[in-house]
């Protein structure tokens, strides 16, 4: 290890910031953010350091450099472009024993600056000893999308609970698994959500309880997207790496499941066109009792869950049942094939609305009405609607949709084996049988369909 790592209170301490440009600018919004008391020396000082130094209360020096100006000072900082002044101020700080930086240079410094991620009081400091500090940023933009700016709230409301969860646990076992259930259970993720009230009752209802250490199930419905892993949400992924089990069904793709956490337990229960692993009430029944045994459970379906996805159906029992639950939504079939596809679904030229419709047309409950979906300007995007395709064309046609109407077809849209057939209302019936079309697949019919040539930008293998 070349340097030990520790974190500094600077509050009201003063700092020496020798420059005034844009380097001594950040550093000096760095320790200004931690409470140290600027004495900025430079000829020339930006706006916003000046600014910075005036609001804090600090010192504006504005003149060369004085070894005196260390006076007084717990850390120093020397961030000019003059090699030989950030030599001198180098070596008078370390005779002074006042830890000094000098950007850039690691040889003259007596500490570096790791690169930071902020969710105070919650704070996770990355160095590569100055070595490549480009490759400790890049580390820090990973972590960045994986630690939910909510920690830093997270933080401080388990810090109000302290002393209290301290009084209730003597032992420190006990009282380490109370906290890991908090941190990572119901109640996080009601603070998380913004519910603070919700969350600190949680937690008195918690420390209340006479077997604090029985663990509250949860359940979280979320978005599983259409198929690029890389259009999951953040908090999908912060969910799916915690959750203790997962039930998902045949649209959730193998890049997604890839990215659940690796020793969750695995429930497929499928649902193909007429052929469903599980019925949806022992799906609805199952959330309920695995959350009631005390699991995280993630239930993982394709595309969002509220669109043409029974997720209402799901939570209703949850609700009744009072498991907790979040919804997190996914990007939809029509959302993600029409961006792959290059077609906008809306267009100030072509279409000023646009319907997502079932192409279930065999359904009980399918009742379309086909008079609305003939408005020219409006686009349709249809789901499910490989096996009707032929109904659906006609239906349009018959009831004054223009045969010539541009439609698309897209075949596993947004992963690699995403195929496009453009043709009209008229031909696609055919277009399909000519190909060896395969599920999941949409149907976009409008005229905004006549973008796919020029817009078209993904390119499957
Ligand atoms: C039961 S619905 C579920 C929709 C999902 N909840 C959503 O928001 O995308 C299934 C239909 O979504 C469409 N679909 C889902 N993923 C797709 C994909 N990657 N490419 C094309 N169509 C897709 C197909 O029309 C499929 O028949």
């Amino acid at each position: 290890m070349d340097y030990f790592p520790v974190f500094l209170d600077l509050k009201k301490r003063r700092c020496l910031l020798v420059g005034g440009g844009d380097v001594a600018t950040r550093k000096g919004r760095m320790l200004a953010k931690a409470g140290a008391i600027l004495r900025v020396v430079a000829p020339e000082i930006s706006t916003e350091l000046r600014e910075l130094v005036v609001q804090q209360q600090g010192e504006l020096l504005e003149r060369e450099y004085l070894k005196g100006d260390l006076d007084g000072c717990v850390l120093a900082v020397a961030a000019t472009d003059i090699e030989s002044l950030n030599k001198t101020i180098s070596d008078d700080a370390k005779q002074k024993n006042i830890p000094v930086n000098v950007v850039d240079t690691p040889a003259l410094c007596t500490y570096i600056t790791p690169a930071i991620i902020d969710r105070s009081p919650l704070m996770i400091a990355i160095s590569s000893g100055g070595e490549t500090p480009v490759l400790a940023r890049l580390v820090r933009a990973k972590l960045e999308t994986l630690i939910p700016v909510s920690y830093g709230k997270l933080a401080q409301i388990a810090s109000q609970w302290r002393d209290r969860i301290k009084a209730r646990f003597s032992d420190g076992d006990s009282r380490r698994k109370f906290w890991e259930k908090i941190l990572q259970g119901p109640a996080a993720e009601l603070m998380m959500n913004g519910q603070e009230d919700a969350a600190n009752k949680f937690i008195a209802d918690e420390l209340a309880n006479d077997h604090p250490e029985l663990v509250q199930g949860e359940v979280y419905l979320v978005g599983g997207g259409p198929g690029d892993p890389e259009l999951l949400t953040l908090r999908a992924l912060r969910l799916m790496q915690q959750a203790d089990v997962v039930l998902y069904d045949r649209l959730v793709s193998a890049g997604v499941m890839e990215l659940v956490r690796r020793d969750a337990e695995r429930i497929y229960v499928g649902k193909r066109r007429s052929e469903h692993a599980m019925e949806q009430e022992n799906i609805n029944q199952l959330l309920v009792d695995l959350a009631k045994q005390g699991k995280r459970v993630l239930r993982l379906k394709g595309g969002d869950p509220f669109i043409f996805g029974r997720g209402g159906e799901e939570i209703e029992l949850l609700a009744q049942n009072n498991i907790p639950f979040q919804v997190v939504p996914g990007i939809t079939a029509a959302s993600g094939c029409a961006a792959y596809a290059g077609i906008p679904l809306t267009h100030r030229d072509y279409a000023q609305s646009v319907r997502f419709v079932t192409g279930h047309l065999k359904s009980d409950d399918t009742n379309l009405s086909w008079p609305e979906l003939a408005n020219p300007t409006q686009t349709l995007v249809f789901y499910m609607g490989l096996v009707g395709l032929k109904d659906i064309c006609e239906s349009l046609i018959a009831h004054g949709r223009a045969a010539a109407t541009p439609v698309a077809l897209i075949e596993k849209g947004t992963t690699q084996d995403q195929r496009v057939l453009i043709a009209d209302l008229h031909s696609i019936a055919d277009v399909v049988a000519a190909n060896d079309v395969h599920a999941p697949t949409l149907f976009i019919v409008g005229d905004v369909v006549k973008l796919h040539d020029s817009l078209k930008w993904f390119k499957a293998n």
